[in-house]
């Protein structure tokens, strides 16, 4: 098993530099996908750092090469570079995009996603990985590699939805930054955090589905311990537009004013619709409980309870008695 786990290794690394090489030297790479990524904005130091490629818009161009370097149409399976037809020819899963590889924390390369260049909304945006040996999503932070020890000389960590966001970040000069790639954060994800700092700054889209997600992270976040803050970017925009738009200075200047502790950010997103009406108001209450009671330390939780106290214009009491209720209904 071990060695099968290494060649999976050594198949990736080779593939990663096989989309590197399709960029860097050959016309198409250069005059598609390099032209992208130079019109998206990115440096030619961050296109390098994070060993950025392209897959060109062809079935087999990458299982011909591997094939004839003798890799395994096993392994090319396996790891998912490769997609079997029903007479067992293989295809690639990369056609005509540009790849972001994905480090493990020791910097080898375990992963890929594949951005399309094509505009039409029927295509997957991105194509990823699928699981294998040597990729297991729920224990991966895309950029930890890179970030690990921006986030431990910060004690913080900024948390993205997305790989072009750790990026654009990257040059702008802010380091400590991981994306969960999309999907919503598990908890070996958080505890992989926790081995570098406790304190988490949620930095999703300004979109619905960001918002929905960043509520979901914090109670994530609380749960294993950690202290969250969260920012969410104005009109639609991500970290990457937002620094891509307004520059760089412009993008810190925002985050480090911005940046508000859950209670607030949450109770503040939960009022807003509930235009007043009493019986909402009370649930709006209650969810935020909920998370609080999420806290394993009771210090906390009793600042928590404070500040919310201020917040809503309830009365401490009242927040403990439905604290204690919470707790005995989840007990
Ligand atoms: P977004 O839709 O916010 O994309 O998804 P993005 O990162 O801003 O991409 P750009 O700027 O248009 O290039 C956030 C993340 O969710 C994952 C990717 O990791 C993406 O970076 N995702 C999104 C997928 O895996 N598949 C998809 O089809 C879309
Ligand atoms: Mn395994
Ligand atoms: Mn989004
Ligand atoms: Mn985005
Ligand atoms: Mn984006």
């Amino acid at each position: 098993a071990q060695d099968k786990r290494e060649s999976l290794y050594v198949l990736s690394t080779w593939a990663g530099k096989y989309f590197k090489e399709q960029l860097w030297d050959t016309e198409s790479g250069q005059s598609i996908a390099l032209s992208y990524f130079k019109e998206r904005g990115y440096r030619e130091d961050i296109i390098q750092k994070f060993d950025l490629g392209y897959s060109p818009d062809q079935w087999t161009a990458l299982v011909d090469m591997a094939v004839e370097k003798g890799f395994h149409k096993d392994y090319l399976k396996e790891i998912g570079l490769a997609i079997e037809r029903d007479d067992a020819s293989l295809y690639d899963r990369f056609r005509g995009r540009v790849i972001f590889p994905i480090h493990n924390l020791t910097g080898r390369v375990i992963g890929f996603g594949g951005r399309t260049l094509k505009t039409e909304k029927t295509i997957p945006k991105y194509v990823n990985s699928p699981e294998s040996d040597i990729y297991h999503k729920s224990d991966v932070l895309y950029g930890l590699h890179f970030a690990k020890k921006a986030i431990k000389d910060n004690d913080m960590c900024y948390l993205v939805e997305g790989y072009a966001d750790v990026l654009s970040m990257h040059q702008a000069g802010v380091e400590n930054v991981v994306s969960s790639s999309g999907t919503s954060l598990t908890s070996g994800q958080i505890r992989l955090i926790s081995r570098f700092t406790n304190n988490v700054v949620i930095l999703y889209d300004g979109d619905a589905a960001g918002i929905k997600a960043s509520l979901r992270g914090t109670d994530m976040l609380l749960e294993e311990g950690l202290n969250v803050k969260v920012l969410l970017f104005p009109d639609g925009n991500d970290p990457d537009s937002y620094v891509q738009t307004y520059g760089s200075t412009a993008f810190k200047e925002y985050i480090a004013k911005h940046q508000e502790d859950f209670i607030f950010y949450k109770t503040n997103i939960l009022l807003k619709d509930t235009g007043g009406d009493p019986i909402r108001r009370a649930e709006v209450i209650r969810e935020v409980v909920e998370s609080i009671a999420l806290i394993p330390d009771e210090i906390k939780v009793s600042v928590f309870i404070q500040q919310c106290s201020h917040l809503l214009d309830i009365e401490e009491r009242v927040l403990l008695t439905e604290l204690n209720k919470i707790r005995v209904q989840k007990a």
